[in-house]
């Protein structure tokens, strides 16, 4: 069942996969699937953007071969566009860059739509919104971030909820109803049913789903339930 607000809004769920066991992604994928997820996040690191190195091609190629649904890529890399194509060919649906890696963000957005995938930008916590102001044209998503990268199991930022409203304003004011307003990190269901009501519509979520107490099935179900619940 696709998943809205009661007020029919509709809301795209993201697991993200760096919180998943590795050594069983299959499964937790497929777990993922059948509870209800939409796209699966996937987290590239590179240990210079970001503190920290995860994933990379061979992964998404991977996960293709497993996996009817979107694979929603955020790059956490400098120079970003030396890899996109070979993600896109690896089967991504979906690619966000950071706009604090990009100084061709125009560029870069448009290698991405080219290559045929949908492009996204994503914003840090630090960084002023004003840098979006110029390319909410030419994106199919917003990824504003609500921790600081490189890391799961953070906890939310309080800041981001003002972010997100101010955000909506803007892709409203200018009819960018399409353009998804994606939120990544501490997303669980108190924080979930923040955010959707700030204006978000799409959630990443990793620690809150692929924990180790409950299974994928019942973490997704807390997550929807709290976002029916919102207006
Ligand atoms: C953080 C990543 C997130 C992360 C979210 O740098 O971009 O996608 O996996 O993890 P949680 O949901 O545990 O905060
Ligand atoms: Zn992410």
């Amino acid at each position: 069942m696709p998943l809205t607000t009661a007020a029919g809004r509709p809301i795209i769920l993201a697991p993200s996969l760096l919180a998943a066991d590795f050594t069983r992604l299959g499964e937790h994928v497929a777990e993922a699937a059948a509870a209800g997820a939409d796209w699966l996040h996937v987290d590239v690191m590179d240990g210079v953007f970001v503190p920290n190195i995860s994933i990379g091609v061979p992964v998404v190629d991977a996960l293709r071969g497993v996996t009817n649904l979107p694979l929603d890529c955020h790059l956490m890399i400098v120079n970003p566009e030396r890899y996109i194509d070979a993600f896109i060919e690896a089967g991504a649906a979906s690619i966000s860059v950071h706009v604090e890696t990009c100084p061709h963000l125009h560029r870069t957005l448009e290698q991405i739509r080219d290559g045929g995938a949908r492009p996204g930008v994503a914003i840090n916590p630090a960084t002023p919104l004003v840098m979006l102001d110029e390319v909410l044209e030419l994106v199919d998503l917003v990824l504003i971030m609500s921790v600081n990268p490189g890391f799961g199991g953070q906890r939310y930022i309080a800041g981001t909820t003002t972010r997100i409203a101010r955000l909506r304003q803007q892709l409203d004011d200018r009819s960018l109803h399409h353009v998804h307003l994606q939120v990544d990190g501490g997303i669980n269901a108190a924080t979930a049913a923040t955010v959707v009501a700030a204006g978000a519509t799409n959630l990443v979520a990793g620690s809150a789903v692929f924990n180790r107490h409950h299974g994928v099935a019942d973490a997704i179900a807390q997550l929807r339930a709290a976002v029916q619940s919102e207006p």
